[in-house]
């Protein structure tokens, strides 16, 4: 099986690239090892600071994101950073070709329950000059890679440079990535779909007339009957999509007014977006491609709707 140093590599990948998605997927190996330690390391539970987002802050959430800028700052490759966990971007070094979003740990509600989170990247061009939050507010479509690492049964890395998606499974006992997935691709038709449905009454009526359907099952105008899932970690559903087909949505609601969406745009859903499009899927907010949004802000969230084509597709209709 290939490493993916050697499938970097064999690929033709750029080589400062090649050497930044190896610094990420490397840095992802200390945070796996960290995450499986749990309550015998000491690093679960929260500590008593808010993120930017207002949100508690876990103390895995703060020791994986110290772990991903520390191994950052080490890479000439990389000006400049933004982090789930960072209130504003982080220079790095004034040459750097590149720019990293991450969110270092998806997922985080489920680390106290042993459930599955992961590591969300994707990687922007830099320009030359000063460093700027401007600098990183590019539309998805300019990603040159993104992807994914999960901290499941088996730690599990899934990436995109634009030209397919592959899933490379972490060897517990060399501690290399092996490639155990090539060329991913979401099956166009499912029967499964993941969404909070404690939220159904905050909806707008377009994501309710479409649940309402696919619950009326084979007696319904879907005429199949269609199961449910729920990880409450992005990556987690995001990987079930990949991996076997579905719809997974955030969609926009009501609940508290002045935050319709839930996910963010920059290092959430753009490279999830990426990841889903390369493997045939599809990735809107309902009214168009996440790629094609232009952001406002690094910290700005979204409505999602993505995976198998066609389900997405249908979806789409009840919110023309
Ligand atoms: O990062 C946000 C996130 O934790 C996602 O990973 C996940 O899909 C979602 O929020 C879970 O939301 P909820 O708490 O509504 O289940
Ligand atoms: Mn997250």
């Amino acid at each position: 099986m290939q490493t993916f140093s050697q499938y970097l590599n064999e690929s033709g990948i750029d080589a400062d690239l090649s050497q930044l998605l190896l610094t990420l997927t490397d840095s992802a190996k200390s945070i796996s090892n960290a995450v499986q330690h749990g309550a015998l390391a000491g690093v679960l539970g929260e500590t008593e600071q808010e993120n930017v987002q207002g949100e508690t802050q876990k103390k895995l959430d703060i020791i994986t994101n110290d772990m991903l800028k520390g191994a950052l700052n080490a890479d000439s490759t990389v000006k400049g950073l933004a982090s789930e966990e960072e209130d504003h971007v982080v220079s790095v070094h004034r040459d750097g070709k590149f720019l990293v979003c991450f969110d270092p740990l998806d997922g985080s509600s489920n680390i106290d329950i042993n459930s599955l989170v992961g590591t969300i990247f994707s990687v922007l061009p830099a320009k030359n000059g000063e460093l700027t939050e401007q600098s990183f507010l590019q539309s998805g479509r300019n990603q040159l890679a993104a992807g994914y690492v999960l901290y499941g049964p088996s730690t599990m890395l899934a990436i995109t440079t634009g030209s397919g998606v592959n899933f490379f499974t972490l060897h517990p006992e060399t501690g290399e990535f092996l490639l155990t997935h090539a060329d991913v691709t979401i099956p166009a038709d499912t029967k499964e779909f993941a969404i909070n449905m404690s939220n159904q009454r905050f909806w707008q009526p377009a994501m309710q007339n479409y649940i309402a359907d696919l619950i009326k099952g084979d007696t319904g105008p879907r005429a199949k009957n269609f199961n449910m899932r729920w990880i409450a970690a992005m990556v987690g559903d995001v990987h079930r999509v990949l991996s076997r087909g579905g719809i997974f949505t955030y969609p926009t609601d009501n609940k508290k007014p002045n935050k319709p969406f839930k996910l963010r745009l920059m290092y959430e859903a753009n490279p999830m977006a990426f990841l889903v499009e390369q493997a045939q899927g599809v990735a809107s907010t309902g009214y168009e491609s996440i790629m094609d949004i232009e952001p406002q802000e690094i910290h700005q969230r979204v409505a999602v709707v993505l995976g198998s084509a066609n389900e997405v597709n249908e979806c789409l209709k009840y919110h023309a």
